[in-house]
C-alpha cells in the first residue's frame, strides 16, 4: 500500500507543485487547505498532469478541533509537509497577530496532534529570510540567524524554535526545516504555478504580469548596492526541483536516514543572481521585451543572499537541476496561460 502524505497549503503555489512530485512518486497524498489564498480548480490542474486528484478537506488548520477530526478521519497518515501560512511580509507588518495566530496556532497544532495519533515525520517551510543579511556569503545551515525583519520573518524563527524544542522534549518524533531561498517558475505542463492576488509583492509575477500587459512597468527597487551592477542579488531556485526536496526529506524521514530527530537544509542554487540578471534572463529566454525603471530602495530589502548547498547536496542526495532561462520561461508560459495570451 502507498504511503500516505499531509500535504498542508497544498492548493497553494509551493504545495501544489510538491503535490504532483509525490504523486508521481507513488505517495497517497491528501491535501488540507483553507483556500484562504488559492483556488480549489488546482487539484483538477494536479489530477490533468499526475492522472489522479489528490484527497481534499478544505479547513483552517487553526481550528484545533478541526484539525483533531482531521487526523481521527485519516489515521493512516505517515507524514505531514506543512506549507499553509500566511506569507505576505508587508501584510505581516499592518497585521501581526494574524501572521501569529495563523503560522504558529497551526504549527503548534499540527505538532500536538503528531504526538496524539502517532504520526512521527514532519516536513516545514522556512525560510531564508531567517538569516536577514548575513555578514559572510554564502550562507550555510550554521549562519546565525538574525532579527527578522517583519513579523512574517519572525513566524519562520519562532516556528523553528518550536519544532526544535519539540523534537527534544519528544525524542519518537522527526522533523526537517527547509529553508528556501527565493522560489520561481512554474511547472513545465504551465497547469500550475504561482497566482499571487492583487498586486505581486515578489519580483518574478510583478515581470510576468508586467510582459502580459497587467501592469505598465517594472520598478526596480535600487541600483546603489554593493553588488556588481548596483541591484540586489537573490538565490532564484526552480519551484519544481525545491518540490522534488520535499519528496527526498519524506523519504529521509521515512526511512530513518536522519541523523538527528530535527535537521534544517538550505533549499537554493548555491548561485546569487541580480535583479538586472534576472530582467535580461527573461528577456533573453522570452524574447519579450520589459518595460522597466529603475526607482529607489524597497524598506527592508537585504542586498544580496546565497545559500551553500553542499550539506543539502551530500546529505539530502538533492541538487537543483533547472537553469535561470529555463525557469523563467516557465514563469511566462504559465503567465501567459492564465492570460490566455497565446
Ligand atoms: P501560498 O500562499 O501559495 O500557499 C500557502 C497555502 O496555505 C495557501 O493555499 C493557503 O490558502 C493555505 N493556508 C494558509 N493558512 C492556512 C490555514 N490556517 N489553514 C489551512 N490552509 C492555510 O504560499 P507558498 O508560496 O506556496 O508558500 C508555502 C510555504 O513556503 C509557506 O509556509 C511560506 O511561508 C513558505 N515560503 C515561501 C516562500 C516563497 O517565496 N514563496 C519562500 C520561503 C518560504
Ligand atoms: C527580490 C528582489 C526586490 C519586486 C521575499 C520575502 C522572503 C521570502 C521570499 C518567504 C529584491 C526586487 C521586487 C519588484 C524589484 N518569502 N524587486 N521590483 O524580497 O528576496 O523575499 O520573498 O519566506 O521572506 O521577503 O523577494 O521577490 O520580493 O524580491 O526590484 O517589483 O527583487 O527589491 O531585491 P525577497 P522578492
Amino acid at each position: 500500500m502507498s504511503k500516505q502524505i499531509l500535504v498542508t497549503g497544498g492548493t497553494g503555489y509551493i504545495g501544489s507543485h510538491t503535490v504532483v512530485e509525490l504523486q508521481q512518486e507513488g505517495y497517497d497524498v491528501v491535501v488540507v487547505d483553507n483556500l484562504s489564498n488559492s483556488n480549489i480548480e488546482v487539484l483538477d490542474n494536479i489530477a490533468k498532469i499526475t492522472g489522479k486528484k489528490p484527497q481534499f478537506e478544505q479547513f483552517d488548520l487553526a481550528d484545533r478541533a478541526k484539525t483533531e477530526a482531521f487526523f481521527e478521519k485519516y489515521p493512516n497518515v505517515e507524514a505531514i509537509i506543512h506549507f499553509a501560512a500566511s506569507k505576505a511580509v508587508g501584510e505581516s507588518v499592518e497585521k501581526p497577530l494574524l501572521y501569529y495566530r495563523n503560522n504558529l496556532v497551526s504549527l503548534m497544532n499540527l505538532m500536538d496532534c503528531m504526538g496524539k495519533y502517532d504520526v512521527k515525520n514532519f516536513v516545514f517551510s522556512s525560510s531564508c529570510t531567517v538569516y536577514g543579511q548575513p555578514e559572510k556569503l554564502p550562507v550555510t545551515e550554521a549562519t546565525p540567524r538574525q532579527d527578522a525583519e517583519s513579523p512574517y520573518g519572525n513566524t519562520k524563527k519562532v516556528c523553528e524554535d518550536i519544532m526544535s524544542d519539540t523534537m527534544k522534549a519528544n525524542t519518537g518524533l522527526k522533523s526537517i526545516a527547509l529553508r528556501y531561498f527565493n522560489p520561481i517558475g512554474a511547472h513545465e505542463s504551465a497547469l500550475i504555478g504561482e497566482l499571487p492576488n492583487g498586486v505581486p509583492n515578489n519580483l518574478v509575477p510583478f515581470i510576468t504580469q508586467t510582459a502580459a500587459g497587467l501592469r505598465d512597468e517594472l520598478k526596480v527597487f535600487g541600483d546603489d548596492y554593493n553588488t556588481p551592477d548596483g541591484s540586489c542579488m537573490r538565490d532564484f531556485i526552480n519551484v519544481v526541483d525545491l518540490a522534488k526536496a520535499h519528496v527526498v526529506a519524506i523519504e529521509r524521514l521515512l526511512n530513518d536516514k536522519n541523523k538527528e530527530n530535527y535537521e534544517i537544509f538550505n533549499l537554493g542554487t548555491g548561485n546569487g543572481s541580480s535583479v538586472l540578471e534576472l530582467i535580461n534572463a527573461f528577456e533573453k529566454s522570452t524574447g519579450v521585451k520589459l518595460n522597466y525603471s529603475i526607482v529607489g530602495r524597497r524598506a527592508g530589502d537585504i542586498e544580496k543572499i546565497w545559500a551553500e548547498t553542499s550539506y543539502a547536496n551530500n546529505e539530502l542526495g538533492w541538487k537543483a537541476e533547472k537553469g535561470l532561462e529555463e525557469t523563467l520561461l516557465s514563469a511566462w508560459n504559465w503567465e501567459k496561460k492564465v492570460r490566455g495570451i497565446k
